[in-house]
């Protein structure tokens, strides 16, 4: 701000030798009133902290993974065909990964090898998210008949896991029971064992959502008892070579809830017995229903924020049996259960929430958020005609831009301006020197300025907009249309070079992505 003061007086000066002092003193108080209180009022600091003490926390390479829901199969794959070469170059950019299969159906599915012809029972369900609808909807009443998954199309997603740099995590049947009650393991072990021959690198879950069994399948399988399936599982696995370190994620059990407490009580007491057998606690988050949300929940600070304070119970679960230093994962993840929201879920106005999302789980410690779903349903990241949606692009954006390393950083600013601080991940364009990478965004309908405190150099500034509706299905960065070439390769990014200098600007309903370069030492690459 004097910096800026000053260099208006220095001009003001040369200006009084020419003009008369009256004319000058006025245009002095209409520069001052510019350079004070216009902007001042706007100006939004963020304040990158000590470098000391962070990272604050190291995600995983693949925090940011991808599910198939388990129906696709049950349906037949439509408009998914495995062996599209296209669908690689769609994948490819979000990799590495974890590539989920999973859901609701996963607990209906069979695996059938060594037959010349599997039939498939085409499943009439709707539903593509996991989260049973259980703000008064009854879903026992929807058809869930079993169906099988064949080896050719098992091997055809393993194929295009691994082409595309992901690892599959495979959601196991645990709905297959002994009239004991506990879990008949046959077709499981099957599958483990023709992966096992085939070398497929799969990690794998067993079971979707198991505290809503209930609800969804008139069933129930208790906490002890599914703890005690994970550990047959784990038994079974060490059986296999292949599978020998392999990682066990669960329990999958719904979003915490304070007002109804048994998914609380169930990831408890799921872990009490299981704590050594998972590797990774996994858990289901959703803001609202699909059915019932409005682009105003997209748009809503108070909706995002409500992750932050699930993640916080989920957190004190698990301390409270003594697993803190066990990885946590959104095991599926996105805007609305029930498949998401028309023309929201889909559209430019969901990048907010997801790249929110994003920020609030890495901030927090998440390791993984494995996002609900890379095709199908109305919160897909690519359209049934493989066409990139905006959330495909901010994921895009985000992998190459953002590294692993939490930084922390403090904005003072109202909730609808958020930013989060990470290292910038690693060769961003052959860009050498380690620096703090800022992203967030403005959901406000005025543009706002945020200065960097401390630094009045120059950032590579990513801006993305839509094309003037929010319900868009258009992103463009720095004011380009975001496309894909026609043959799948991605357009190259451009950044802008802009003077952080007296502050950057978030245009209203806006994300951006600025690359900091600080000095070499204080943003560590600890990877
Ligand atoms: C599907 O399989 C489960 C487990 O074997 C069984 O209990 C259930 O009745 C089957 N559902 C249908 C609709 O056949
Ligand atoms: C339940 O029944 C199965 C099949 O008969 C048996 O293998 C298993 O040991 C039984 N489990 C328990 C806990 O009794
Ligand atoms: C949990 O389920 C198993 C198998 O059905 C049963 O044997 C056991 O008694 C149940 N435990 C509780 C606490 O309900
Ligand atoms: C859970 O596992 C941790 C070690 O990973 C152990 O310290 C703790 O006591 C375990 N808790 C229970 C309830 O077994
Ligand atoms: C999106 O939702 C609409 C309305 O519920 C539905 O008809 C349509 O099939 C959904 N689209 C996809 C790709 O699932
Ligand atoms: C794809 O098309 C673009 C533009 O025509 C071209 O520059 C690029 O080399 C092509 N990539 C491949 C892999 O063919």
């Amino acid at each position: 701000m004097h910096q800026y003061i000053k260099k208006i007086l220095t001009k003001l000066q040369d200006c009084c030798a020419s003009v008369t002092l009256a004319i000058c003193i006025v245009l002095l108080i209409l520069s001052l009133l510019f350079a004070t209180f216009k902007p001042a009022n706007k100006i939004v600091h963020v304040l990158l902290i000590s470098r000391e003490i962070y990272p604050l926390h190291v995600i995983d390479k693949r925090f940011l993974s991808i599910a198939l829901d388990s129906v696709l199969i049950a349906e037949g794959f439509p408009h998914f065909d495995l062996k599209n070469p296209y669908l690689v170059k769609l994948m490819r950019p979000l990799g590495p990964g974890y590539l989920r299969i999973g859901g609701n159906m996963a607990d209906r599915l069979r695996f059938v090898h060594n037959i010349d012809f599997s039939f498939k029972i085409k499943t009439i369900a709707t539903e593509y998210d996991g989260e049973c609808p259980n703000e008064g909807h009854f879903c026992d009443a929807w058809d869930r008949p079993n169906f099988t998954m064949s080896d050719t199309e098992w091997m055809q997603l393993n194929e295009l896991a691994q082409q595309s740099d992901f690892t599959i995590l495979f959601d196991l049947n645990c709905l297959i029971r002994y009239p004991n009650g506990s879990w008949n393991f046959e077709n499981a072990e099957d599958l483990i064992k023709f992966s096992n021959d085939h070398d497929l690198n799969v990690i794998w879950e067993l079971g979707n959502e198991p505290n809503a069994f209930r609800h969804v399948f008139d069933y129930e399988v208790n906490a002890t008892q599914l703890a005690r399936d994970f550990k047959q599982l784990r038994k079974i696995l060490l059986r296999y070579p292949k599978y020998k370190n392999s990682l066990i994620v669960g329990p999958d059990t719904t979003r915490p809830d304070l007002k109804h407490k048994e998914s609380i009580i169930y990831l408890r007491d799921f872990l009490r017995t299981a704590n050594i057998t998972v590797d990774a606690i996994t858990w289901h988050q959703y803001y609202f229903n699909g059915k019932t949300a409005t682009i105003n929940d997209f748009l809503n600070p108070s909706v995002f924020n409500v992750l932050e304070s699930q993640i916080l119970i989920v957190k004190e679960i698990v301390a409270s049996i003594g697993a803190q230093l066990k990885p946590i994962w959104l095991g599926e993840t996105s805007s609305a259960y029930s498949g998401g929201v028309p023309d929201c879920s889909n559209r430019f106005v969901s990048t907010f929430i997801w790249l929110d999302k994003l920020g609030i789980s890495a901030r927090n410690g998440l390791s993984v958020v494995i996002r609900q779903t890379f095709f199908g349903g109305n919160y897909s990241l690519v359209d049934t005609n493989l066409e990139p949606l905006p959330d495909w692009w901010i994921s895009v954006l985000f992998k190459k831009l953002v590294g692993p390393e939490v930084v922390p950083c403090y904005l003072a600013a109202s909730d609808e301006v958020r930013v989060y601080c990470h290292c910038t991940q690693k060769n961003v364009f052959r860009y050498t020197l380690t620096s703090v990478i800022i992203y967030g965004f403005n959901v406000k309908n005025v543009e706002v300025n945020v200065r960097i405190d401390g630094y009045g150099s120059y950032v590579l500034e990513y801006i993305l907009t839509s094309d003037g509706h929010l319900t868009s299905r258009n992103i463009l960065l720095n004011g380009e249309p975001l496309h894909l070439f026609p043959n799948g390769t991605l357009p190259n990014f451009r950044p802008k070079v802009t003077v952080a200098h007296p502050y950057l600007t978030i245009p209203p309903y806006s994300l951006v992505f600025w690359i900091v370069p600080i000095s070499s030492q204080s943003c560590y690459n600890v990877l």
